[in-house]
């Protein structure tokens, strides 16, 4: 389980280094899950009743949800599985598929049922469980949000083989864009219309409007009883072009080193302007879909000059200064044993 050691600022620390910006929202989560723990310990100690606090995600569309539940797991020492609400949603069967979620997060601890009870579920989605009038799918979002309450809430699961998990220590964490969850705010929230000059005051103003009530939720579509088992509220913000641009060229295994390596294994030096990570960041505003359009529109830019590097091995660098210009490949000169005017072509 997670040590002492991992305190709220270590692990922010470490979602620092894969995931830009959403600093309110690493601090929440980190706080959130260290207390988890904390709480699971002393009660162990105690033999006490802990009383659980989930956590919700809310954010659009490819600002970081997953990606931060991802990096969460790889730094806890504990079991993690995430799982999509709209596909509990398809099936008639919800209560098996959360069982053979249940069961996954046994797997990942090697089948050991105690470490999987202090397991972290991710369930990503959620806003797509909200009650509506027009049910087609074959269970409606109401009816999962009852099936994941109880689980959520703590009880007794029969896994396939058999075998019980008791869920009361699990942690869960919920994530959703909740598209429109803004109207219903601005309806509701009365901090409203006084006029500052100071950004301070502009951004503390912001910061109360932000913050989602439990009724908000409820008037989104989910049920009282599950977002009361969501007391904590994360929100995620929308990426500037200044994160996407950082997005691409500064974690360890962000897009841009990755493609550095690439040209390294055919002896090629990758060199990318500064401009060009903004003109890309400018079209994925425009996508409307966070940083999730990044990679295609950066992998377009990269696909011709991937095709022509590996048939000429006298290119050594490659540079590109704009997405609307050609890539510069630079070559070296091979002086022909009898020597005339050589032209010396860069593409
Ligand atoms: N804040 C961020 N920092 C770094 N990369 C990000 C961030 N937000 C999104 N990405 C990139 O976009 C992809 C999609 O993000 P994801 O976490 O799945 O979004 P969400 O779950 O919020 O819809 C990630 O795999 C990652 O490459
Ligand atoms: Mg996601």
């Amino acid at each position: 389980m997670l040590t002492k050691e991992t305190t709220p600022s270590v692990i922010v620390n470490f979602l620092d280094q894969y995931v830009i910006g959403q600093d309110e929202a690493k601090k929440v989560v980190a706080v959130a899950v260290y207390s988890h723990y904390r709480k699971i310990s002393n009660a162990l100690q105690n033999d006490g009743n802990i009383a659980k606090s989930n956590v919700l995600l809310i954010g659009s569309s490819g600002t970081g949800k997953t990606l931060l539940c991802d990096t969460l797991s790889r730094l806890l020492d504990v079991p993690f599985v995430s799982a999509d609400a709209t596909s509990l949603a398809q099936t008639k069967y919800v209560n098996e598929e959360i069982e053979a979620v249940l069961q996954r997060l046994v797997d990942k601890a090697d089948g050991d049922i105690e470490k999987a009870q202090l397991g972290i579920v991710f369930i990503d989605e959620i806003d797509k469980l909200k009650a509506s009038k027009t049910e087609t799918r074959a269970t409606s979002g109401e009816s999962v949000q009852h099936a994941l309450l109880k689980i959520m809430e703590g009880s007794p699961v029969k896994l396939q083989n058999g075998q019980y998990i008791n869920t009361t220590n699990i942690l869960f964490i919920c994530g959703g864009a909740f598209v429109g969850l803004e109207n219903i705010m601005s309806k509701t929230h009365g901090f409203g219309f006084i006029s500052t000059s100071g950004g301070d005051n502009q951004n503390i103003l912001d910061r109360l409007n932000k913050r989602v009530k439990p009724t908000d939720l409820f008037e989104f579509g989910l049920i009282p009883e599950f977002t009361g088992r969501l007391p904590i509220i994360a929100n995620f913000q929308n990426l500037s072009k200044d994160m996407l641009v950082k997005i691409m060229s500064v974690p360890k295994n962000s897009i841009y080193r990755q493609y550095i390596e690439i040209f390294k294994a055919e002896g090629v030096e990758l060199s990318i302007g500064k401009r060009v990570f903004e003109q890309i960041s400018e079209i994925a505003i425009e996508y409307k879909t966070g940083a999730r359009s990044l990679r295609g529109i950066f992998e377009e830019l990269m696909t011709p000059v991937l095709y022509t590097v590996p048939d000429n091995p006298d290119i050594y660098r490659v540079e590109i200064a704009s997405l609307f210009e050609d890539p510069q490949l630079l070559r070296r000169t091979v002086i022909p044993a009898k020597a005339g005017i050589q032209k010396i072509e860069d593409r």
